[in-house]
């Protein structure tokens, strides 16, 4: 048999660093943010309950801060690329978008990329983040970054697939222009949450509620993808801004490619992965990322009180009875 979980880093060094990390409080907030440097692995490393996660970290899971390529490959029109030193950049002309894609798939684990999105006029533009399963029964989380015209804000939609369906949009507005400079966001994925995060503050989590019959995604390996379309018929107030072509091309820019999860081999069926990344110990199913910590939650009721622009759960026209999920969801 193949191996089927590898690290693409073979070796670390475990040692103590300048940020060594002296509380059980400072490892939740190192993992449940991202493990974005060697530093911050032997940061985590060096305390005493991180040992155990790096043990798995280092020798079992797919831990990956890599260069795009190593990860990564266009999908789709691999002519609207450029590279530009650690940057990606992909564009959208009256030609067409672009898209990229994971050389392999995942079963939990957490997913982050630094993205600037589409400057100045983005107006019916789509720039998507997302993991998504294959099939009529998929399972897929969403980042879309909905453009605007020059000076107004960018809209965040996240949505969550579970067998084919989804219908679960929510959309806020950011707290900084995040057409400006690189910003971090990140899915994280375990048994029990789903959590979405920019600059690793939580702003949606989707909770396993399979105790109250509520099917949860965790028996299908993901992929990673990005891709930038012209979505001028529904993107920007509603499809009324359409895209102005002489504005064209609309770059999005990334860099920071991780990904720290369960990777799965394609030889094996969904149920053997399903079963080996579930009992595997990785580090994203610790006890303490099985919900999000006190300060993350006050921080994401922060983001829904600022923020939030639409949730399907308040949605009563298109949901005259609340989804199943909702009642039960603790935000
Ligand atoms: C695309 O845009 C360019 C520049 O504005 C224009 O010259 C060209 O005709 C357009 N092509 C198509 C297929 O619309
Ligand atoms: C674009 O800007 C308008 C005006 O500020 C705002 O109402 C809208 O939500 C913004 N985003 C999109 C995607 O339409």
């Amino acid at each position: 048999m193949l191996l089927t979980c590898q690290s693409s880093h073979q070796t670390y060094a475990i040692k103590t660093t300048p940020h060594s990390l002296s509380s059980l409080n400072k490892t939740s907030k190192y993992l449940s943010s991202s493990l974005n440097s060697n530093n911050t692995t032997m940061a985590l490393c060096s305390s005493v309950i991180g040992f155990l996660m790096c043990f798995s970290l280092c020798f079992c899971c797919a831990l990956a801060t890599a260069k795009f390529e190593d990860m990564f490959q266009p999908y789709w029109a691999p002519d609207h690329f450029s590279f530009d030193g650690d940057a990606v950049n992909m564009k959208l002309d009256n030609f067409s978008g672009a898209g990229f894609s994971s050389k392999s798939k995942y079963m939990f684990g957490r997913v982050n990329i630094q993205i600037k999105l589409v400057e100045g006029d983005s107006a019916g533009t789509v720039t998507a983040f997302y993991m998504s399963s294959e099939g009529p029964k998929h399972h897929e989380f969403d980042f879309e970054f909905l453009g605007n015209t020059t000076g107004e804000p960018y809209v965040v939609q996240t949505n969550v697939y579970v067998n084919g369906v989804g219908n679960r949009e929510q959309r806020l507005n950011l707290w900084f222009d995040p057409t400006k400079d690189f910003h971090s966001y990140s899915i994280l994925w375990n048994q029990r949450q789903v959590v979405f995060l920019v600059d690793d503050t939580p702003i949606r989590v989707h909770t396993n509620l399979e105790h109250k019959g509520i099917p949860y995604p965790k028996d299908q390996a993901m992929g990673v993808y990005s891709s930038i379309w012209n979505a001028d018929d529904w993107a920007t107030q509603g499809g009324r801004v359409k895209t102005d072509w002489s504005h064209a091309p609309f770059v999005a820019s990334y860099r920071g490619f991780e990904i720290n999860g369960c990777e799965c081999s394609v030889a094996n069926s969904d149920a053997d992965n399903a079963k080996r990344c579930a009992n595997i110990g990785g580090w994203w199913d610790h006890p303490m990322l099985s919900e999000l910590n006190v300060h993350q939650s006050h921080q994401l009721i922060w983001v829904r009180a600022n923020h939030m622009i639409y949730d399907y759960c308040s949605d009563t026209d298109r949901f005259p009875s609340v989804p199943m999920e909702c009642e039960h969801h603790r935000h």
